[in-house]
């Protein structure tokens, strides 16, 4: 079936999606990130992190969620700052966040000790870190405040399905200035099906209503105006998540050759963390981490971000001769 006409998509998009009401604020503030660092000779990549959720009544009790624990994005941001990118972090409120996802097993109540006595003068005692967690803490705490002096991460939160359509057009925009200096990792998992707003019933679905039936209508595929017309110029990689590794590099290719963009990164959902295939129109490269180092905290993202580093450099110098 033929794709539907890129004017389509937007009016869907504006007709059957909530528009954020802050659209324009964070719009505003993610083209002045990207001229900012633009400016300044820094590439920008814009990384979608996390699962959709897709509320099944307006006063929402029940909602559909798409798996992801955000893992993957934060820990590519890290990577991508590390090799001179500023980073738009478009993440679900709550999803594992850059720097603060190391810690995320930490009870803070059992890292912190209170020492001296509260004097009733203002004075309440000192709170200091435990030795065992202090370490850590310390190494990425300064690899924090580094990276929030020189305004490196610009973070942006999403829940809904509506909020990620409608951020992640307007980050699109916004870059679109930025041309080829500009980088999508979209490695959020989002919803491929929805309940449009003028279907959807107003209070709590009652269980005495008897079995729950649900008919869902397609998400439009985003990536398909992104590509065409909001970023033309810039440099898309989409991801593809499967649990069926005989269908995975198909897939790939079919995602390659319908949106026409640069990469599709594609995993399988046990293996993710060990195993990605990074798949361009004219290439397939695997990376792999062995057993071994997983165990040693190698992260498989510094490899999928090297990977991704050298080939946006090669797509710029590429462009010049044009
Ligand atoms: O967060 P972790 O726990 O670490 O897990 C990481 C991950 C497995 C979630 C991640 O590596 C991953 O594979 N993310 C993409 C998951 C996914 O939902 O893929 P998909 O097949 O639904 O979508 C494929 C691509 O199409 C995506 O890049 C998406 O941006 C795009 N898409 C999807 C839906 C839609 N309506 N429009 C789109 O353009």
């Amino acid at each position: 079936m033929a794709e539907p006409r890129i004017s389509s998509i937007d009016g869907r998009l504006a007709e059957e999606f909530a528009v954020p009401s802050h659209i324009e604020e964070v719009k505003g503030k993610m083209s002045a990130f990207a001229t900012h660092h633009a400016a300044a000779g820094h590439r920008v990549v814009l990384i979608t992190s996390g699962g959709t959720k897709v509320p099944l009544e307006s006063r929402t009790v029940r909602f559909l969620d798409n798996f992801s624990s955000g893992s993957r994005g934060a820990c590519s941001a890290e990577y991508f700052i590390e090799s001179g990118y500023a980073v738009i972090f478009l993440h679900r409120h709550r999803s594992l966040y850059p720097y603060t996802r190391t810690l995320s097993t930490i009870n803070i109540l059992d890292a912190l000790q209170v020492r001296g006595e509260a004097d009733g003068a203002g004075n309440f005692g000192e709170v200091v870190v435990n030795q065992q967690v202090l370490p850590n803490i310390t190494k990425v705490l300064k690899k924090y405040q580094e990276v929030k002096d020189n305004r490196l991460l610009l973070p942006i939160e999403f829940t809904t399905l509506s909020e990620y359509l409608h951020l992640l057009k307007a980050a699109a925009q916004a870059l679109s200035t930025i041309g080829n200096k500009a980088m999508f990792y979209l490695a959020a998992a989002v919803s491929d099906f929805y309940i449009p707003a003028s279907e959807m019933p107003e209070h709590k679905i009652q269980s005495s209503d008897g079995p729950l039936q649900l008919s869902l209508n397609m998400v439009p595929k985003i990536l398909s105006p992104l590509v065409k017309d909001w970023a033309p110029q810039a440099f898309v990689i989409s991801f593809k998540l499967e649990t069926d590794a005989t269908i995975l590099l198909e897939k790939a290719r079919r995602a390659l050759s319908t949106y026409r963009h640069q990469v599709v990164v594609a995993n399988i959902l046990d293996s993710r963390r060990g195993y990605v295939l990074v798949v361009t129109p004219s290439t397939q490269t695997e990376l792999i981490l062995a057993q071994e180092d997983i165990q040693n905290k190698l992260e498989i993202e510094e490899r999928i971000v090297s990977n991704l580093t050298s080939a946006h450099s090669k797509f710029i110098t590429e462009q010049v001769g044009l």
